[in-house]
């Protein structure tokens, strides 16, 4: 089982979880929440955008397990951005999650319009008790830098796109700076990166998967992240990296096959911000 990581706010966040992002369907979502609960993943990664709140409550509750052991997170979509927009957005995905609260609600990117008003309603959710913390997704270094000039409290997790093509070195190192947890979606860059020949000889030497190579760097640079599979097999070869290192040399290798290369869309560095700075 993985590690857990306390966050800024003092609330505790398990350091390997599973992402739901394109996991649709309620039997194929039950059948995998239920794999990875039983493999023992504890948090749970969904989204306004995934469409599928539903279908992953539903799978929670089938779960019977009390409320405390899972750590559920999900996401503002930008459709629902503003401050009225995001209370109500929350309190429907909190209706289809069949929860009272989440562990951790976050802007799903940063959108220029409606940036703080957003914000400022993550904070009063938490105020209110209906998640437990607050994180944002998506955010370059100028969305802190900004957000930062008008936020009662910061995010304490920032989850971005992150593999070996797309380390995030500068970022990892403001959000560690910054006391902000980085998550990583698409931890395995989407299975692309698995054929890499340094991620497989990697881990010829450690008898495990390029997958379980990539997984426990993130482990060892200190960052959260959320593997997605439908397989059970690769549900649980997925955690079972807890049982071999990386030397510092392998790090640096699996370092240097970063090549800037994003599977997803570059967060807009928002042209309004750069007039104010
Ligand atoms: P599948 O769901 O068919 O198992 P990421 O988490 O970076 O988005 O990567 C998810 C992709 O990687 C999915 O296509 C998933 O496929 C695949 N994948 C997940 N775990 C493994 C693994 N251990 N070995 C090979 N492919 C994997």
């Amino acid at each position: 089982q993985t590690n857990l990581l306390t966050l800024a706010d003092g609330q505790q966040m398990p350091q390997e979880g599973f992402g739901l992002y394109k996991v649709t369907g309620q039997s194929i979502i039950s059948s995998a929440v239920a794999s990875a609960y039983q493999a023992g993943y504890r948090l749970f990664d969904t989204a306004q955008l995934y469409k599928n709140e539903a279908e992953v409550g539903q799978a929670l509750t089938d779960l019977h397990v009390p409320r405390e052991k899972l750590f559920v997170t999900t996401k503002v979509a930008e459709e629902n951005q503003g401050y009225q927009r995001t209370i109500t957005a929350v309190k429907d995905s909190l209706h289809k999650l069949q929860l009272d609260y989440v562990n951790l609600l976050m802007i799903h990117w940063p959108i220029e319009r409606a940036f703080f008003d957003s914000w400022a309603a993550l904070e009063e959710l938490k105020k209110q008790g209906l998640t437990k913390s607050i994180g944002v997704s998506n955010f370059q270094v100028i969305h802190l830098q900004y957000l930062a000039t008008q936020a009662a409290e910061m995010p304490v997790v920032n989850q971005v796109e992150r593999h070996p093509r797309l380390n995030q070195a500068p970022l990892v190192k403001f959000d560690q700076d910054h006391h902000i947890i980085t998550q990583a979606w698409s931890p395995l860059g989407r299975g692309t990166i698995l054929d890499n020949p340094t991620l497989k000889a990697i881990g010829d030497h450690h008898h495990k998967s390029a997958a379980q190579v990539v997984l426990r760097w993130h482990l060892q640079s200190s960052v959260a992240f959320i593997p997605k599979s439908v397989h059970e097999a690769r549900i649980k070869q997925n955690m079972a990296i807890y049982d071999f290192q990386l030397s510092d040399q392998e790090m640096d290798q699996i370092n240097q096959l970063n090549n800037f290369h994003r599977t997803g869309k570059e967060p807009a560095l928002v042209y309004e911000y750069n007039k104010k700075w």
